[in-house]
């Protein structure tokens, strides 16, 4: 069989992404692929559909609520969730087949099948064994189950399943206000679903920053989600079609159930590894299942490396493309790395919530000094224009040197508006520098100026 500079393993942000960047960095590469199509989760039945079903409600959210304000009177949209789905597939196949041309482009071969490792320099897909200088585990991840529930895909759903549900649900209880849950949970929300959400610790987006945490189940309880926090859940039971959820209280151990049409288990996710053969291998494992990798990425097996969400940090698409460019690097003798500091977070919900670098735990944790640059969208007059006031930008920055160490925005487009502050963060800028650079008038980017002007001697317009 075909010989090969590097094999990737997985075809997702992590393995498509460090592909291409080693073809143009002129290595003999393939990537193993199981599944019909590439792109792994995020592009098959992740951020992808996801995002799709996010705009397509939040066109109906607007439509419902802000267009007659706007003098666009007429019939609200009526949901076609077949015709949702036909978009959601559409979008979802565009960008598949994207990947698919890049790899032709790039002279990137797809093996086609689940691969595994027999042995250090060999892939072995289907009965065919490939030679391969370098693999690159790339593999992902799938839902973590939890014990007491059994995901049939049907009634209690995966974020796989939540994104293809034969009708939109009466009533949906989500267990976990992570990410995914929210994401999903307000995108049914919109579609008229009746949405709970059981929490098990006492806020929710566990690892955010305590105020944009406040203040953003504010805002998903007033689009009419409701939470049920500090709350274990025990197990599901099915009947009748329906699924009822039953929960311990954590601060009186006392019992509750709560019954739905549909259940999203979405406590989170764990490495997928299973069928690489890496316990023959005696590839070394962290304590939490991932693959333990040093610096340069590589496993306790010379010529193994991970990557993505199979290693450990943070699960996000950006993070494994970025440590899939690294040891393209890496492996093409340039010094490929990543700044782990510097990785933003986005939920992609209506308002989204983006951050980067500290929270103001973190710093308090770390007993470092620091201020607080503050701007609300209520200040923006392009944001109040749009219904967009809610929401605020915060920035916090040391306190002696004014360098920023963190950022925060609730509110409209914040999952681009944050990219600025990383892009400052990565030049170690003082929030003076991005108070002291002209912003567009009026944008909401203006919003991010203001904060970084609250850091110093004030904002303008608040
Ligand atoms: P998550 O880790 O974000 O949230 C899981 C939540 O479930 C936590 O709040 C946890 O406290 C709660 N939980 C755990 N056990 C529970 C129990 N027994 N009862 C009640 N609650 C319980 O996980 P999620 O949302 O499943 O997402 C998985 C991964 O995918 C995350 O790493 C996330 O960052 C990533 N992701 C990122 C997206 C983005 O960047 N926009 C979109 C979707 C997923």
């Amino acid at each position: 069989m075909a010989s090969y500079d590097v094999i990737i393993i997985g075809s997702g942000p992590g393995g498509y992404v460090s592909a291409i960047r080693c073809a143009q960095l002129g290595l003999k590469t393939a990537c193993v692929e199981g599944r019909d199509t590439l792109g792994g989760t995020c592009l098959n039945v992740g951020c992808i559909p996801s995002k799709a079903l996010l705009h397509a409600t939040e066109m109906l959210h607007e439509a419902e609520h802000n267009f007659a304000e706007m003098g666009l009177k007429g019939k609200t949209p009526s949901v076609d969730w077949p015709q949702m789905q036909a978009y959601k597939d559409k979008t979802v196949s565009q960008n598949t087949g994207g990947i698919e041309f890049l790899f032709k482009k790039n002279k990137v071969d797809w093996i086609k099948g689940w691969g595994s490792i027999p042995a250090a320099g060999k892939v072995k897909v289907g009965d065919d064994i490939h030679d391969a200088k370098h693999i690159i585990i790339a593999t992902g991840s799938e839902p973590s189950p939890l014990n007491g529930v059994e995901v049939d895909e049907e009634t209690v759903v995966t974020s796989t399943g939540a994104l293809k549900l034969n009708k939109i649900p009466k009533s949906l209880v989500v267990i976990g206000a992570g990410v995914i849950g929210l994401e999903l949970g307000s995108v049914y929300a919109r579609l008229g679903s009746e949405v709970t959400v059981v929490e098990y610790l006492d806020a929710i987006t566990p690892g955010q920053d305590a105020e944009i945490a406040r203040q953003f189940q504010k805002m998903l309880t007033k689009q009419g989600l409701k939470f049920v926090l500090g709350a274990a859940v025990q197990g599901v039971n099915i009947k009748n079609n329906k699924a009822t959820v039953s929960y311990k209280m954590r601060k009186d151990e006392s019992e509750a159930e709560i019954t739905a049409d549909t259940v999203l288990l979405a406590t989170g996710r764990r490495p997928f590894v299973d069928g690489l053969g890496l316990d023959a291998l005696g590839v070394k494992m962290t304590e939490r299942g991932q693959i333990d990798v040093d610096a340069r990425y590589q496993t306790s097996t010379p010529g193994i490396y991970a990557i993505g969400d199979a290693i450990t940090g943070p699960m996000l698409a950006h993070k494994a493309e970025d440590e899939g460019m690294a040891i393209a690097e890496i492996l093409a003798g340039q010094h490929g790395h990543v700044n782990y500091g510097v990785i933003p977070g986005v939920i992609y919900t209506h308002p989204e919530v983006a951050s980067v670098g500290e929270t103001e735990e973190t710093l308090k944790k770390a007993g470092r000094a620091y201020k607080v640059g503050k701007f609300p969208f209520l200040g923006n007059a392009r944001a109040k224009a749009n219904f967009m006031g809610d929401g605020f930008v915060k920035i916090l920055a040391d306190k002696e040197t004014d360098r920023i160490l963190g950022a925060h925005i609730i509110g409209p487009m914040a999952g681009d508006l944050i990219h600025e502050i990383c892009v400052a963060m990565e030049f170690g800028a003082a929030a003076e520098d991005l108070a002291r650079t002209c912003h567009a008038h009026p944008t909401y980017s203006e919003a991010v100026r203001e904060a970084a002007l609250a850091c110093g001697d004030g904002a303008i317009h608040a």
